[in-house]
């Protein structure tokens, strides 16, 4: 008989959005002629932009002909994309040389992969409410987590607690879910404490795109001193709407080198390579060359027409809210609105309050409860739906409050 990795009991029987989708659609078999409005998880609507789908009809031509056809391609990624990403950050006056470049499937496999270059002795931090993928994947590999508490009173914004010794910290900044945003300074402070601490930062920037203010950190990379101590994990998902298409990238600096326990020095960058040409055949050519168009001028600006799109929407849900006297968090530098839970039959729990919106007024969102503790009282809108759709779901909230 074989013995089971019985870490999985430890986990929540199903993946947050497996069980909103599963909720939802046990509604819908009841209720087959109600229109449902999702505004639950983090999933585009807008098609890919011209200057995309013309790049991948352009792979799709190179795969049809001797010449231009590909095989296995590079695990690392195509240094036509590589290098197109290190001139983004270039752009935004943070270096980072192609070969800290790696090309995935997208930041989610990323960030659950990256476990398996730490050891189960380290002692890990986690904020909460979060991500649910973090928690999760070292949950699987049998890793005790420490969480640090996102609260109204912190902004939802963790800060380094210097009695605590770290080892590995996950941050997200625009954060999922609450929309917070990290400035220079405070990032310069987790860097610091990093570095203090030898310790490894595991930096989700996936929305990075929605911050508007130039002078808000898009990556932890613009911050000195964060090549010595961090990874950092980006997706085009959200950027130019590539849930379904999946590209990202993770940056792994070269600068990142540590003592094993037998004095041997390992460098992340080196084992992230490892790992990548043992368990990952890359992302298809067809998609990278997609995801290149990303980042030309023209590609970009499209990109910027779709975000500005769904910030739109980010706004109609935060009026909306305002009148109703409803206090909430995020959807200026990022497409989750994140508010307290009012109270609806005697109670705040956030999932009581899904089942209320969706049997009521048939309009999906995410219960904080999904993200953690700190969460359990709180609720997610994003701005990702279609504008038609998010201004019917708000009127319909407007009447139901
Ligand atoms: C979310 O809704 O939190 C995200 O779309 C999930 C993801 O990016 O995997």
């Amino acid at each position: 008989m074989p013995k089971l990795n019985e870490n999985y009991q430890s986990l929540k029987e199903s993946y947050l959005f497996s069980e909103i989708a599963h909720r939802v659609n046990t509604y819908l078999a009841e209720n087959p002629d109600k229109k449902v409005i999702r505004l639950g998880i983090g999933d585009v609507t807008l098609p890919l932009s011209s200057e995309v789908i013309k790049s991948l009809h352009d792979g799709v031509d190179d795969m049809a002909r001797a010449e231009t056809f590909k095989g296995y391609g590079p695990e690392q990624g195509y240094a036509f994309l590589r290098n197109a990403i290190s001139d983004y950050y270039k752009e935004h006056h943070v270096s980072i040389d192609p070969s800290e470049i790696f090309i995935s499937d997208g930041a989610k496999s990323d960030t659950g992969n990256i476990t398996d270059l730490f050891a189960k002795e380290n002692t890990i931090l986690v904020p909460d409410p979060v991500y649910p993928v973090y928690v999760d994947t070292n949950l699987m590999a049998g890793k005790q987590i420490t969480y640090m508490a996102g609260t109204i009173e912190n902004n939802f914004l963790p800060m380094p607690d210097k009695t605590i010794h770290a080892d590995i910290i996950y941050l997200c900044s625009p954060n999922n879910p609450t929309g917070a945003v990290y400035n220079r300074s405070q990032l310069q402070e987790w860097v610091r404490y990093a570095l203090e601490n030898h310790a490894i930062i595991l930096f989700d920037s996936a929305y990075e795109a929605f911050i508007s203010d130039p002078e808000l950190p898009r990556s932890i990379f613009s911050i000195d001193g964060a090549k010595k101590c961090a990874i950092e994990f980006c997706s085009l998902s959200k950027t130019a709407g590539f849930t379904g298409t999946r590209c990202g990238y993770t940056i792994v600096p070269n600068d990142l080198v540590f003592s094993a326990s037998n004095g041997k020095e390992m460098s992340l960058n080196a084992m992230w390579n490892r790992r990548q040409s043992t368990k990952f055949n890359g992302t298809s050519y067809i998609v990278q060359k997609g995801a290149s168009a990303v980042f030309t001028k023209e590609g970009m600006a499209q990109c910027k027409k779709n975000l500005a799109y769904y910030q739109e929407n980010a706004k109609i849900i935060a009026t909306c809210l305002t009148q109703k006297g409803f206090r909430f968090f995020g959807g200026v530098h990022s497409p989750y609105i994140w508010f307290e839970c009012p109270e609806v039959e005697g109670s705040r729990d956030s999932w009581k309050f899904f089942d209320y919106l969706l049997n009521n007024i048939q309009v999906v969102g995410t219960p904080g409860a999904g993200f953690g503790e700190n969460g359990k009282n709180f609720f997610r809108l994003t701005s990702f739906g279609n504008k038609e759709n998010t201004i019917e779901a708000m009127e319909r909230f407007d009447k139901l409050f």
